[in-house]
């Protein structure tokens, strides 16, 4: 897997022609900009109280009945060390029938719902045949912890693959498939050729939902 540079104003087009996306409405703003780590990270968000070398591997909104097709994140400044965003493939075909079995079958809730609201890790739109996965530690738990084999299943299949990782540098955009990758930061494994500190890694975000909504088969 390579990385595509675009020109700013290609980005959207090319999502567009990719799925017919279109970018929604995010407060405050259709982009907005995450410092990593900052004290204005609502408690609720992942990477609240992380350190910007750090974020576990997750899917983006996965508690939204359908979640954002794509993410658009562009870099705008890096931080003092090099840190690099990493992105692990969950599409069906490179996981065993056991393992896919467990993850569209196994019931997990949303978390801090008034009322436990069921959800999979993985499920096949009804539509479109398109799988998606969805996984984020702090929205989502098995129903029944002692019963689970989700998470287990969910390290093999991560333990399989050699990540995609990129350092991102100002002025770079990434896509990412937010239906088929966990996406996460670590500390960059190398430095890169050319590395200019900066003061802090700020990235601009948006999402881009598809036109058709996913559709869940478990209702
Ligand atoms: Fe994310």
């Amino acid at each position: 897997m390579g990385v595509a540079h675009f020109a700013a104003e290609n980005v959207l087009a090319v999502v567009c022609e990719l799925e017919r996306a279109f970018a929604i409405r995010l407060k405050p703003g259709l982009v907005e900009e995450l410092h990593e780590p900052s004290d204005e990270t609502p408690p609720r968000w992942l990477s609240y109280g992380r350190p910007p070398s750090e974020l576990s591997l997750h899917t983006d909104y996965p508690d939204w009945p359908s979640p954002p097709r794509f993410i658009v994140m562009r870099c705008i400044s890096v931080g003092r060390l090099p840190v690099e965003t990493i992105a692990v493939d969950m599409s069906p075909i490179g996981m065993t029938k056991q393992q896919a079995k467990i993850f569209m079958e196994e019931p997990w809730v949303i978390r801090n719902s008034g009322k436990p609201r069921p959800i999979r890790l993985l499920d096949i739109d009804r539509r479109t045949g398109r799988s998606c996965f969805r996984y984020a530690e702090n929205v989502m738990r098995p129903r029944f912890p002692s019963h689970s084999h989700g998470v287990a299943a969910l390290s093999q299949v991560i333990a399989r693959q050699v990540a995609w990782a990129h350092v991102l540098w100002p002025g770079e955009y990434i896509i990412i498939d937010n239906w088929r990758m966990l996406h996460a930061r670590r500390a960059a494994a190398a430095r890169p050729l050319v590395w200019h500190p900066g003061k802090g890694r700020v990235l601009q975000r948006t999402v881009l939902m598809t036109e058709h909504a996913y559709d869940p088969t478990y209702n």
